[in-house]
């Protein structure tokens, strides 16, 4: 995989950077999780301090436009940012180049998710070269990651090479003191990751959705919990039995629901984490929004800052309970993938890394 350190002249370049601005946005049009943004920095002050012409390009889903966030971009960035409201205007944004800019969301276009090669073409008219710096959209076989690094000289940024480097850290750290806490509410997302770490840790915790469907899948009762339909498919080739999978034996319940862990689970993750040597977090273990149900993931964030493992989390939640409680700066690594990291953890090939190589 080519990075940056390969491009020998930046001057002059018009250079196409695909970001991850996938934020959080509240109803009243604020970005809730600044996260995401901020790690963009980087790129864009080097790629500018090189003198190299920049325009970002990236999706939303929490909003259908870019257009309100500009103003909270150039504060959270440092930089005026402008604003390229379609793929048709780049070449004359070019013309009279006025800094860094962001195109609209890249999902308006129809070839985006389709991976179209003719989309893929109309997107890279104009530029010199391609960097990926949108580690968390690398799981998605979509134009912006992948059909455009057949048009353009393409090498991947410092954000992905983080990324890769520390998460295939805590994959082949030593199995002795690995400890994974699966938590949280996509738990089709979290299986397939237990399912490749198990035999590589000593202990997976689990919380929230994932553990309830395992929980049924052991013939508990359940009341009005959320559980996946399709558990048993999903959870299907896992030994449930296995000590090394840990679930949790009592809960805060409330309206007949599940919303935390109880006192007697939480002490016992506790200890674990207390001696482990590796620890990564994905998924609140409870309903953490809401403070009554946000002890359990808030003791678990204290123990894991307090312990001297080498501690990494990730997903959108997590990172957002962490960060409430003023924890985020004490992990050793906090990756700006939801979905990507997962896939990553569970040993699947992620298609924009895949292209870039
Ligand atoms: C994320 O929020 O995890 C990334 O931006 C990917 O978003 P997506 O799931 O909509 O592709």
């Amino acid at each position: 995989m080519k990075t940056i350190r390969d491009i020998t002249d930046l001057k002059d370049k018009k250079v196409l950077l695909r970001v991850d601005f996938n934020v959080p946005v509240t109803e009243n049009n604020q970005i809730d999780d600044t996260f995401r943004v901020k790690k963009q920095k980087e790129i864009i002050d080097y790629l500018i301090s090189h003198g190299a012409k920049v325009i970002m390009t990236s999706h939303i889903t929490t909003v259908s436009s870019f257009a309100d966030l500009i103003p909270q971009f150039h504060i959270l960035l440092g930089l005026e940012i402008n604003f390229i409201k379609s793929v048709a205007d780049i070449g004359k944004y070019f013309q009279n180049y006025a800094g860094p800019a962001l195109l609209e969301n890249v999902r308006q276009n129809e070839g985006e998710e389709k991976n179209d090669p003719e989309f893929a073409k109309e997107l890279a008219e104009g530029f010199d070269l391609y960097i990926n710096n949108a580690f968390g959209e690398c799981h998605r076989n979509y134009a912006s990651v992948s059909a455009i690094t057949k048009c353009l000289p393409s090498y991947a940024g410092p954000l992905l090479e983080q990324e890769i480097v520390q998460l295939s850290k805590v994959i082949e750290a030593p199995k002795e003191g690995k400890v994974v806490i699966m938590g949280g509410a996509k738990a089709s997302t979290k299986v397939p990751v237990i399912k490749n770490l198990i035999n590589l840790s000593e202990a997976i915790l689990l919380g929230g959705v994932v553990a309830n469907d395992v929980l049924k899948e052991k013939d508990q009762d359940m009341g009005s919990s959320v559980v996946d339909a399709d558990s048993h498919e999903l959870l299907a080739g896992l030994d449930l039995n296995d000590s090394r999978l840990v679930i949790p034996k009592d809960f805060i319940i409330f309206d007949n629901k599940i919303l935390d862990i109880g006192d007697e689970t939480m002490h016992f993750y506790l200890d674990i984490v207390s001696k482990a040597k590796t620890i990564i977090w994905n998924g609140p273990l409870g309903l953490f929004e809401n403070p009554v149900f946000a002890k359990g993931t808030n003791e678990i964030a204290q123990a894991i800052v307090a312990s001297s493992a080498f501690k990494v989390i990730g997903g959108g939640d997590t990172i957002s309970a962490v960060d409430k409680i003023g924890l985020l700066d004490k992990f050793d690594f906090v990756s700006t993938g939801g979905g990507a990291m997962l896939a990553f953890l569970a040993g699947d090939k992620l298609p924009g890394l895949e292209a870039l190589n």
